[in-house]
């Protein structure tokens, strides 16, 4: 089948929210323990921490992450992750009924996400805890010393505070699984106190209220417009949890997830905007997706979850360790364009998670540790996508078929953002949702001077197809050069140079 599409800079609308290509750390099976730390592993550092692990996270690119849950932090206290490792308690940690040892906490991990390049942002826990106990933590890490609590940072090694400007106030705490699950009146009055005093503490503080936990909720919309009612003019982002996998058999559905986000995006900013916290306004409210991603959730309820909650409370389980195939890389490409798409309204995003747990990168105990499929698509935008963002695909001009989903109805075939960076770089970010048929694309440009300096697709070899997967053994699946299936013809009397691309299926 055939598209249209045009690139027209002067059609730009927002700038890239570098904070959108942010990732997520929980402490939860193997994220932490035996992911990034693993003390006896061959290639661990001083600290514990895997530098083969390290080296992937530095190559992925992201900007910020997201610290340490998630449904564990609803149980956790901070304070059992600093001090002396030797002292340090462990735990029960009824959101994932397993064991938490402590020995990775704040300290050893605003290093380590120094070393990887990421921009710490801390969730405090109001489920079991409340206002005082998210005023400590920010006091602790961030105010510079002479309290008792600032007093203790330095003493624990940090003399520096770690001044981290990135707060969410809780962690779906919508959602009855939730450990101190609340109605929303009881969290909206919670956040905006907790924003109010972590403020007078901290006026340099990004806060975070927690949206919805997805947009099926029986609460989502009435849960946004009721925490908004408490917490506009207290809090600088919202957050939307969005996760999305194959069923039944429907991959034109699944591949269709960006259209979902779309959606679920564009409600939640129309509630922004009712509540009077929209662009433009005193104290905008941006859209923070502190997590998305493909999640197989079937397998956590039908495999992981039987196999944990059994009595016993282990230590680092295997949880939720989804092996991605190709079309889950396309619908994590697709995801990524419909967040660019959204820039105006989406201040960050951080894909769940980052290593071993629904993440971009495995390890393996004493083993390897490899890319997973969904690490090519999330690596290549990080890098790429820079300046500002541009719709191709809404200009009068372009051309886009549809097909039917049974979950969306009508979408586009054909899935597209790009942006043109400061010194006039434009890139292009494509997915091809048809299963069956190849995509030609024909882009009119519309800039003087274009050139063709890349052109690439993921693919697997022969023999390979769309549920082929990277493991530890091998890794088929990759970036390869589009070769003659980009071809740029320069550009004409109009001033328009066209590029003609063969997306495969
Ligand atoms: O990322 C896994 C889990 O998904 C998180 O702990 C929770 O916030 C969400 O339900």
């Amino acid at each position: 089948y055939s598209a249209r599409l045009v690139i027209d800079p002067g059609s730009a609308f927002a700038r890239v929210p570098r904070r959108i290509f942010g990732t997520f750390v929980e402490h939860m099976g193997r994220s932490v323990h035996e992911g990034i730390y693993e003390p006896g592993h061959p290639s661990a550092d001083d600290s514990g921490f895997r530098s083969d692990v390290l080296a992937l996270v530095q190559e992925l690119g992201a900007t910020t992450v997201r610290y340490p849950g998630g449904n564990f932090v609803s149980g956790y206290r901070w304070e059992d992750g600093v001090g002396p490792r030797d002292e340090r308690p462990v735990r029960l940690d009824a959101a994932w009924h397993s064991v938490e040892t402590n020995q990775v906490g704040l300290h050893e991990f605003a290093e380590w996400a120094d070393q990887a390049g990421l921009e710490l942002m801390y969730a405090v826990n109001l489920g079991t805890r409340g206002i005082a106990e998210a005023a400590d933590v920010l006091e602790y890490a961030n105010h510079p010393g002479g309290t008792e609590l600032s007093e203790r940072r330095r003493r624990n090694g940090a003399d520096e505070p770690f001044g981290i400007r990135l707060w969410c106030l809780g962690n779906e705490v919508d959602g009855p699984w939730q450990i101190g699950h609340k109605t929303a009146e009881e969290y909206g009055r919670l956040a905006a106190e907790s924003a109010r005093l972590m403020k007078f503490i901290d006026p340099t503080v990004e806060l975070v209220a927690a949206g919805s936990s997805n947009a099926e909720m029986p609460t989502f919309g009435e849960w946004e417009r009721t925490v908004l009612r408490h917490t506009a003019g207290l809090v600088d982002h919202i957050s939307v949890h969005a996760y999305y996998e194959e069923s039944d058999g429907d991959a034109g559905s699944f591949l269709a997830s960006g259209t979902g986000l779309d959606r679920y995006l564009e409600t939640v900013a129309a509630i922004i905007d009712e509540a009077g916290a929209g662009p433009g306004s005193e104290h905008p409210v941006g859209i923070s997706v502190d997590e998305w991603n493909v999640w197989y959730q079937r397998r956590w309820n039908e495999i992981d979850k039987p196999r944990v909650m059994t009595g016993e409370w282990p230590e680092a389980p295997r949880l939720i360790e989804d092996a991605y195939s190709v079309t889950d890389a396309v619908v994590v490409g697709s995801l990524l364009v419909s967040l660019l798409r959204h820039a105006d309204r989406v201040s960050m995003a951080n894909l769940a998670q980052l290593v071993n747990v629904i993440a971009p990168i495995r390890s393996e105990p004493n083993g390897p540790a490899w890319r997973q499929s969904t690490f090519f698509p999330f690596q290549r935008t990080a890098q790429l996508a820079a300046g500002r963002v541009i719709d191709p695909a809404a200009h009068p001009d372009a051309a886009v078929p549809l097909y039917d989903t049974a979950r969306y109805g009508s979408v586009p075939l054909v899935d597209a953002v790009s942006t043109v960076g400061d010194d006039g770089t434009i890139a292009l970010f494509v997915t091809n949702r048809s299963l069956t048929e190849d995509a030609s694309i024909e882009i009119s440009i519309a800039a003087t001077g274009v050139r063709l300096v890349r052109a690439e697709t993921l693919t697997t070899p022969p023999g390979g197809d769309r549920h082929t997967i990277n493991d530890a053994e091998a890794q088929p699946v990759g970036f390869t050069d589009l070769g003659e299936a980009a071809r740029l013809v320069p550009a004409d009397a109009d001033g328009a140079s066209v590029l003609h691309l063969t997306v495969p299926a």
